[in-house]
Order: C-alpha cells, then sequence, then structure tokens
C-alpha cells in the first residue's frame, strides 16, 4: 500500500497545529482542569481542530481519535490518533518541551507515525516497513549493550495517587542500575528520542493510544523493541510500554518486574 498520501496529510495537519502551539507558547488566556495535574488549554483544543479538520479534509470516511474531542467515527479500516499536544504540563509553565503526534492504524496495524517538535524544529516520521526519519534524515536506535551504559527516559501518569508505589518501585530499579532516568513530559518525544538514541529505554505505565501509537511505530521502524511490561507485543490497546534499543530490552523487563 502506498502510504505517502496519509503522509503528507499527516506532516500538513502536524504543522498546522504547530502554528496554533508557537503562537500560544507563553500566550494562554484559559486553562482548565480535566483533573488534579490533567490540564486543558485553548491551545489544545484550536491544534486538534486544525488536525482533524486538515485529516477529515483530505479523508472524510477515516475514524479519528483525538485526546480531546473524542471519536470520530469512520470505516474501520483506517483510524488516526491524535494528540494536538502532548506536553501540555510543560506547555502552561512555558517548558519548551511538548510535540504533536498523529498515528495511522490501517485494519488495525500502526501504518504511519509522525512526531513534530515544533520548538527545535524537529520532524519525525515512520512509516511502516519503510524506517524512521529525522527531518528526512534515516534514523536508529543506539547500539549501548548494558543498562549500566544506558540512559533512560521515564513519564508518572496522571493518576500516579493510585499507583505510587508500583510507579516508583520501577523508577527506583531504573535510576539505579542506569546512567539516569529523565522525565521530560512528553512521550510522544520520549519515544523519538528512543529511536533517534539519545536514550537507551522508555518505559511508561498508564498512557493513552495519542500518546504513545506514533512514537512506538518510531522506535520499531528505527530498530529497536516495543513491548508490554511482561513482555507481549505492543498494541495501542495497552497502557504500557517498554521501547528500548532491543540489546537492553531484556534487562528493563526484569527492572520493571516487581
Ligand atoms: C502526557 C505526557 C507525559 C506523560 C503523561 C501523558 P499530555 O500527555 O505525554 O509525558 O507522562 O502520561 O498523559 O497530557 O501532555 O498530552
Ligand atoms: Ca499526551
Ligand atoms: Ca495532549
Amino acid at each position: 500500500m502506498d502510504l505517502d498520501a496519509f503522509k503528507q496529510t499527516a506532516i500538513e495537519a502536524a504543522r498546522k497545529g504547530a502554528e496554533v502551539l508557537r503562537s500560544r507558547f507563553g500566550n494562554i488566556s484559559r486553562i482548565r482542569k480535566k483533573a488534579a495535574a490533567e490540564l486543558v488549554t485553548e491551545a489544545d483544543t484550536e491544534s486538534e481542530e486544525l488536525i482533524v479538520s486538515t485529516i477529515q479534509a483530505e479523508f472524510p470516511d477515516h475514524a479519528v481519535l483525538g485526546e480531546e474531542h473524542g471519536l470520530i467515527s469512520g470505516t474501520a479500516e483506517y483510524k488516526w490518533f491524535v494528540d494536538p499536544l502532548d506536553g501540555t504540563v510543560n506547555f502552561t509553565h512555558q517548558i519548551p518541551i511538548f510535540s504533536i503526534s498523529i498515528a495511522l492504524a490501517v485494519r488495525n496495524n500502526l501504518s504511519l507515525g509522525i512526531v513534530l517538535d515544533p520548538v527545535n524544529d524537529e520532524l519525525y516520521t515512520a512509516v511502516s516497513g519503510q524506517g524512521a526519519q529525522c527531518n528526512g534524515e534515516p534514523i536508529q536506535v543506539s547500539s549501548t549493550r548494558t543498562i549500566a551504559d544506558s540512559l533512560l527516559v521515564t513519564g508518572f501518569p496522571y493518576d500516579v495517587e493510585e499507583n505510587f508505589e508500583s510507579v516508583m518501585a520501577r523508577y527506583g530499579n531504573c535510576l539505579k542500575a542506569s546512567q539516569g532516568a529523565r522525565r521530560l513530559g512528553s512521550a510522544a518525544l520520549d519515544l523519538c528520542y528512543v529511536a533517534c538514541g539519545r536514550f537507551e529505554g522508555f518505559w511508561e505505565q498508564s498512557l493513552k493510544p495519542w500518546d504513545s501509537a506514533a512514537g512506538a511505530l518510531m522506535v520499531a521502524e528505527a530498530g529497536g523493541r516495543v513491548t508490554t511490561f511482561s513482555n507481549q507485543p505492543y498494541t495501542v490497546d495497552h497502557a504500557e510500554i517498554l521501547a528500548t534499543n532491543g540489546p537492553v530490552h531484556e534487562q528493563m523487563l526484569a527492572l520493571l518486574k516487581i
């Protein structure tokens, strides 16, 4: 299947969303709380409206699941996942670490992933079976073989209080075993940084499909491994994700077993 038309539309949609984020950065007038630390701003909603309308203008019969507006149903064959602003808490505090994440599943198979970092102008793209790229250049995971030589990254879910012990136990294990365990605040970017070899591994235990779908394909297409904590193959329906460069995967599975 030629996925190029889908890819071009996804890139166009992401760039429109990025314009909104750039103009709203440091300039938000409304912050609503979905939960105690779960925020939504007009940047999230305006970015999503532009991204979704761009996809729908080209492919009106496709299903689209966006974080803020929920599911727009369509044919079962094509389903898009849209995170219009991944890293909202950073964004509201004017920390320039956030992204836009767009993925397409064709007959339930992840086929396309686009992550755009509007601050550093890094556009990550992955097409199933065709590898991953950053700004048009092929990317690949690192070749580091041990956790002791690895830099890791994670995220803490909004419901961290409900799972505090398990989140902290896993964080502690990974922190002690590695060169460091960062928490940047944008799961989609964390995954892209694994894909391009900056980090050896990323894990998080409570993600939604729009957070992880594009980045998971990025890591897989860059030569890495993506599973659940119990080593099941990752699918968008799994909240848990472990994405690594491959050589450190088994070591990380052991660290996440608590
Ligand atoms: C969040 C970020 C964060 C992760 C959270 C996500 P949002 O997405 O990806 O890094 O730790 O679990 O919900 O709310 O900023 O789109
Ligand atoms: Ca997100
Ligand atoms: Ca979001």
